[in-house]
């Protein structure tokens, strides 16, 4: 039996993904195919988080059914699914099952029954977030928590995945070292807000919070990095930003959405903090780890921004100066508080669109300066991917800070960790120069993220 499918979305849809292909294989021998034609089973593991790619999955689906060979199922899974439920079926009829984010476990049940829809926001299944961990390869993703009490005004993925609940720590161990058993090198934990972790549990269990499981997960032998997406940041407590610097294994590049730069826009689409807190915790983080690499998801055109709560944005964007940025146009929801606004709150499509490329331009900017400070830097990298022949040889990977690293003319084993010094930079993306390679106790004892010369300016953040 073959199995096509479709992954939208953000890495808990992968990991779902992941979940559903893995029980498909170990329960009904199911095997992948990039081929539509030849699938028995079509899978589209859709997002809500915007209007657009929701629009989208109908002509999808309408494509699917006339491409797909008589006989093959096609389901629909994930946060549309969720949101959607039966009226997905009632509008296309070609569509023989409907499941949610939060019951993609039940793939193989679903298979069985015609029609079925199973889209459960509050359904608890702990074991859920644990597929079999068969060819992973070296990284390996883990659900630590589902769901999301938050209720930001603008977010429909509280409607989509339900309550926030975490997944018991010593599940979570178990799961982790049996990763690490099979050669997983790097962990990346996955939740709504990942550092709330704790907060209530799927069944009765002793607390721990978000810093004890990282101490936790980072003593299992053999593991050398662990990330996390995404952190709050409300809850980026002292306790979790020292921790997250002293510990070698957890890696020094982290995700911390702003999604505004005006605190009243914040206020507004109810993130429980302002810029001067965001702020503060990104100048404590930069103060414990200089080299840092720092993430953000940023909404332009929120309902009543004007011009000025605008550079509030662009004002933070200059001084943190993010590595990587998502960066997106308000997509007003159902079932969330903004939809409600007065359309008169409303920005302009083009003023947000005008907007979105101002900033994706000064983002562009920042990039392409810090691209040749990097130069001369020193930066340990576990390399994923590795290339020889019609006469090219080159090996990659990414720095503890999660910069994407290709070192030319060396293939390197996949899972190795090498030293590399950076020596140019092409359209943007960083070549460096194959030093030696390094043991994983010698790699976390060398701390090349405190190293590097330090380039923020002093007094930049306050
Ligand atoms: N839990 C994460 C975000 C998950 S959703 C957090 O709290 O930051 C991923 C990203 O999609 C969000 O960070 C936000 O930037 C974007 N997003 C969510 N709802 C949106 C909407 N209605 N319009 C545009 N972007 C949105
Ligand atoms: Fe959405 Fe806010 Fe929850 Fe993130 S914290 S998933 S933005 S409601
Ligand atoms: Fe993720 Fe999209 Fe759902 S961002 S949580 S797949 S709405």
């Amino acid at each position: 039996m073959k199995l096509f499918i479709q992954t939208l979305g953000c890495a808990m849809n992968e990991r779902d993904s992941a979940h559903m292909i893995a029980e498909l294989r170990d329960k009904k021998h199911y095997t992948l195919t990039n081929d539509i034609k030849q699938a028995d089973l079509i899978l589209i593991n859709t997002c809500s988080v915007r209007e657009k790619p929701e629009k989208k999955l109908f002509s999808e689906i309408g494509a699917f059914a006339k491409e797909k060979k008589a006989g093959a199922k096609i389901g629909v899974c994930g946060c549309t699914a969720s949101h959607l439920g039966e009226e997905i079926i009632k509008k296309a009829p070609s569509v023989d099952f409907v499941l949610g984010a939060r019951n993609v476990s039940k793939i193989t049940q679903v298979l069985e029954r015609p029609k079925a829809v199973e889209v459960d926001i509050d359904y608890d299944d702990s074991t859920y977030v644990f597929a079999s961990s068969q060819g992973m390869g070296i990284k390996a993703h883990l659900n630590i928590s589902i769901g999301c009490d938050k209720k930001c005004s603008y977010c429909i993925v509280p409607f989509t995945r339900g309550k926030e609940i975490s997944v018991p720590t010593d599940l979570l161990i178990s799961e982790a070292k049996k990763c690490v058993a099979s050669g997983v090198k790097e962990l990346l934990l996955l939740g709504q807000n990942v550092n709330n972790y704790g907060v209530r549990f799927s069944h009765s269990h002793p607390k721990t919070n978000f810093t004890q499981l990282l101490r936790a997960l980072s003593e299992i032998d053999g593991l050398y990095r662990i990330r996390f997406t995404s952190p709050h940041p409300l809850h980026m407590d002292d306790e979790f930003l020292e921790e997250f610097a002293s510990n070698p294994v957890i890696a020094k590049g982290i995700h911390i959405p702003l999604q505004s730069g005006s605190s009243q826009i914040l206020k507004m689409m109810r993130r429980g903090y302002d810029k001067q807190w965001y702020l503060n915790r990104i100048a404590k983080l930069k103060s414990l780890v200089p080299n840092v690499g720092i993430g953000t998801d940023i909404i332009v055109g929120f309902p009543t921004e004007s011009e000025q709560d605008f550079e509030d944005t662009m004002e933070v964007l200059s001084l943190v100066e993010f590595d990587t940025l998502y960066s997106f146009v308000y997509s007003p929801r159902p079932h969330t508080s903004a939809f409600e606004y007065d359309k008169s709150m409303l920005v302009s499509p083009e003023v947000a669109k005008e907007r979105l490329a101002r900033l994706q331009n000064l983002h562009k900017e920042i990039l392409s300066k810090k691209a040749q400070l990097e130069i001369g830097r020193i930066h340990n990298v576990l390399i994923e991917n590795h290339y020889n022949g019609e006469g090219q040889c080159w090996s990659e990977g990414r720095s503890s800070s999660n910069k994407l690293i290709k070192i030319l003319d060396k293939k390197c084993e996949i899972g190795s960790i090498v030293k590399v010094e950076i020596t140019h930079n092409e359209g943007g993306g960083l070549m460096g120069r194959f030093i030696n390679e390094l043991s994983l106790s010698e790699a976390l004892a060398s701390k090349e993220y405190f190293q590097n010369p330090i380039y923020i300016q002093e007094g930049a953040l306050c």
